[in-house]
């Protein structure tokens, strides 16, 4: 039932990453790559990559868990869970009906959210909705990614990803403070510059699938840098006119992380320092859903997160899917 529209806040973070560290010298003992190549042009120093019993739910719990304390809620608390994943533990059930039962809260609805790179955004957006329209109180928003499960490790375009979950709890706040806008977009005829061909309903796996690996990413790396750079700083530019501001407003921006190039090349179209985008991939690599969450997560630890600053998220993934969204944290 939509009761009324409410501030909409951030009460608590958390994040997780499996204990496994790639550096870029290890990988490029068996891929056709070079470490300094790799941190030079991405950014990239290690990345952390989950164990093969290791799976998606299981580090979105561990973020979940970290999120809700932090927040001082029980598990009860929770009214609903949207895990944000391209690499979901099955096709079915949900990964969030998997993380809801692992976590115990069983008072919450729970399903995943498909939007790749953008998850987190795209999630975030959506809880907003159901905290602001009074439906939920609490909602508890995870973007998580295994891609090392996804990954051709004989392929040099293994060397951009990582594996790692951050979460958020939202929740509702009588203070002018949190949400203030959001824009979310799509394009789908960009669907094929970063995919997984089969183990859908359009090419079921078969031993041919199989021996063809076409269930690890395909990714275009020209076509995801060309797409990005036009559409973050669009979608930053328009979210800050949508409110009157300008990116020197803005205390950070914490954007997803497809590589330094593409945050390096979107802040000099934006016209403003660099220093304002906070990153973290020299030690995560990109973990996707995971990238904005564990950023958020670890500037929030770090108290460098003051009430009345305002933020920036911005995100672009493969569909292509893209948005920004700012808040005034509180
Ligand atoms: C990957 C990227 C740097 C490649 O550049 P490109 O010009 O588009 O593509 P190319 O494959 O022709 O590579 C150009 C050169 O980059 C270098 N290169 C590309 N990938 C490399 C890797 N993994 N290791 C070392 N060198 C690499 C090579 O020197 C290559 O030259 P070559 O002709 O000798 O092979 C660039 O496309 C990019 O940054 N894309 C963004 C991808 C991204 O962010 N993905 C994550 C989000 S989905």
């Amino acid at each position: 039932m939509i009761k009324k529209i409410r501030n909409v806040k951030i009460i608590g973070t958390g994040s997780y990453a499996p204990e496994q560290i790639y550096t870029n010298e290890y990988i490029c003992t068996f891929v056709d790559s070079q470490p300094d190549w790799i941190y030079n042009t991405l950014g990239i120093k290690q990345r952390h990559i989950a164990q093969d019993d290791e799976c998606t739910s299981d580090l979105a719990e561990g973020a979940a868990r970290r999120a809700i304390s932090m927040a001082g809620l029980s598990v009860d608390d929770i009214d609903l869970i949207i895990v944000a994943t391209t690499t979901p533990d099955r096709m079915a059930p949900s990964t969030a009906c998997i993380v809801q039962e692992k976590i115990g809260a069983f008072n919450a609805a729970a399903f995943d959210l498909n939007a790749v790179c953008s998850g987190f955004l795209y999630a975030s957006t959506v809880a907003s909705q159901f905290v602001a329209s009074g439906m939920y109180d609490n909602v508890l928003v995870i973007g998580a990614d295994t891609f090392s499960k996804i990954i051709d490790w004989t392929r040099r375009d293994c060397v951009f990803f990582g594996d790692g979950a951050g979460a958020a709890i939202f929740s509702h706040t009588a203070d002018n403070a949190g949400f203030i806008s959001s824009n979310l977009q799509a394009d789908g005829r960009g669907k094929m510059a970063w995919t997984i061909p089969a183990g859908g309903s359009e090419k079921p796996t078969t031993q041919a699938t199989l021996d063809n690996r076409e269930h690890k990413f395909l990714m275009d790396g020209k076509a995801v840098f060309d797409t990005a750079t036009i559409v973050l700083p669009q979608a930053i530019k328009a979210v800050l006119e949508s409110c009157d501001l300008t990116i020197e407003d803005i205390k950070y921006v914490i954007p997803h992380q497809p590589s330094i190039g593409i945050l390096k090349k979107t802040a000099e179209i934006l016209g403003t320092d660099f220093s304002k985008f906070l990153t973290n991939m020299d030690r995560y690599a990109n973990t996707s859903g995971g990238t904005i969450p564990i950023l958020l997560d670890e500037t929030n630890r770090a108290g460098k997160l003051n009430s009345g600053d305002l933020i920036l998220f911005a995100a672009v993934g493969s569909g292509w899917t893209w948005g920004a969204s700012v808040m005034r944290w509180a």
